[in-house]
């Protein structure tokens, strides 16, 4: 357990990036009641979670984290969560099948309502008004009550989290998630796209693959690993008071977990040293992530590292980097090498899409797929170089038929940005986008696991 704090020791660090609430008294409530609400996770999952994480950093699996920039309260429906975990499984079937690697699949689901923002107010037409700072702190309409930061949001988001974790332990537990079934959905996909010629060798294979199991008596109805999956929540530890109010001490260990979510991750603007998140992150038992951008020094990702797992426990880290596909060549040999060095076990992941984010001329902020792509080719080269695994994939997408991020094989082009442009924060990538995704990350992964076995040869 971590020296000197407690759930509450962020409180007397520097806090950037955190609303305020006009009324104490109402926050105060808010979080009390929280407080005496049911952890939404239980720290045995969490460690499972580490231990799963803990076989990536050692190369033996790949990590994909993705869901919504930001959840909202008005898109919360059963079938914009079934669809986002059906994308999810398709993309890890085609990575299992490429990597040969078991697949850790976290969703940015069931808790991820706090956004970081540059600016701490907005102009529109003249008008100031504070930031939207996503759905559990205030609203996204531009009137000046909307954007008052509520803390009985903190509750609704609660209640969203809870009833969308419930529905994908059922999905992944319940039959839904069927590798069959997944496997069908991919084929009948691909069906209907124009680009379906170029991966249907891959999805043949694993159909194939999948028919001779089932010869051989392996099929869901014998062997439940085929029918089932393990599917875990993660989101920004962005919102303290939130985070607090469900951090609860395990009965088991006497650790302390923040239970609203499996894996907690530390974003680029809040991982500063002496900052309150980081305070309270080093404190929770559970798996946590750092987002590394282009200002993160190695010396100072060490310290952090120090910080955040002096037992340097294999899982607990996951450093997702996030540069632009024209920096990542450039930043990120040099902290590879550094924490290499200093043999602190990591899962290294790519987040592709946030240093790639531009304005169309119409006035969208986009994300040009071929940019996200040069990205992930990036991170997969300097891993190579560097003798190290490239472990995860870190993606903002939906199952809808967005359009959002320009490009990809059904071209989204700039002015179709306008037709389907649902997104509160940042542009995600479609279901068919996120699927294309997959199966060149699957190519990239098939060249490192034949690099890797003729290494050893
Ligand atoms: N249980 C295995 C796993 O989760 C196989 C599996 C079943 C699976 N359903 C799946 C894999 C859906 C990916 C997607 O890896
Ligand atoms: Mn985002």
């Amino acid at each position: 357990m971590a020296a000197n704090w407690a759930p509450d020791s962020w409180t007397s660090a520097e806090a950037r990036q955190l609303p305020e609430y006009p009324d104490a008294q109402a926050l105060d409530a808010a979080t009390r009641t929280l407080s005496s609400y049911p952890p939404l996770v239980f720290a045995g999952e969490a460690r499972s979670l580490t231990a799963e994480l803990a076989e990536v950093a050692a190369g033996r699996g790949f990590l994909l984290q993705g869901g919504d920039c930001a959840e909202s309260f008005a898109e919360h429906s059963a079938n914009n969560i079934r669809d986002t975990f059906r994308v999810i499984l398709q993309m890890a079937v085609v990575l299992t099948f490429a990597s040969k690697l078991p697949v850790v699949k976290l969703g940015r689901m069931a808790g991820q309502f706090a956004k970081p923002r540059s600016a701490n107010t907005e102009v529109v037409d003249g008008v100031e008004l504070p930031s939207y700072r996503g759905d559990n702190v205030n609203d996204i309409a531009f009137t000046p009550e909307a954007r008052v930061p509520d803390p009985q949001r903190m509750l609704r988001s609660y209640a969203q989290s809870a009833a969308t974790l419930n529905l994908l332990r059922a999905f992944a537990q319940g039959g839904y998630a069927n590798l069959h079934q997944v496997h069908r959905w991919t084929h009948d996909f691909m069906g209907r796209s124009p680009w379906a010629q170029k991966y249907s060798e891959m999805a043949d294979r694993i159909g194939e693959a999948l028919d001779f199991m089932a010869a051989c008596g392996i099929d869901p109805a014998s062997v439940p690993q085929l029918a089932q999956t393990s599917f875990y929540t993660s989101h920004e530890a962005l919102l303290l008071p939130y985070e607090q109010a469900l951090t609860r001490q395990d009965s088991l260990t006497g650790d302390w977990y923040d239970t609203s979510a499996h894996f907690l991750w530390i974003g680029d603007r809040t991982r500063f040293e002496g900052s309150s998140h980081v305070e309270f992150l080093r404190g929770i038992g559970n798996p946590i992530g750092v987002k590394c951008g282009p200002s993160l020094e190695p010396e100072a990702l060490l310290r952090m590292l120090d910080t955040l797992n002096p037992g340097r426990v294999p899982g607990r880290m996951t450093l997702i980097t996030r540069y632009g596909h024209d920096k990542i060549e450039a930043h990120l040999p040099k902290l590879v090498r550094a924490v290499t060095r200093e043999g602190h076990p990591v899962v290294w992941s790519c987040d592709p899409m946030h240093g790639n984010t531009i304005k169309a001329a119409t006035g969208y902020k986009t994300r040009p797929f071929d940019r996200i792509l040069a990205e992930v080719r990036g991170f997969f080269a300097v891993h190579r170089a560097e003798g190290t695994h490239a472990g995860g994939i870190h993606a903002e997408m939906t199952g809808q038929n967005v359009t959002e991020c320009t490009g990809g094989a059904i071209d989204v082009t700039e002015q179709s940005l306008a037709d389907r442009y649902h997104t509160h924060c940042d542009p995600r990538l479609n279901a068919g986008q996120s699927l294309e995704l997959a199966f060149l990350l699957a190519e990239m992964l098939n060249e490192e696991m034949a690099e890797r076995r003729k290494a050893a040869a």
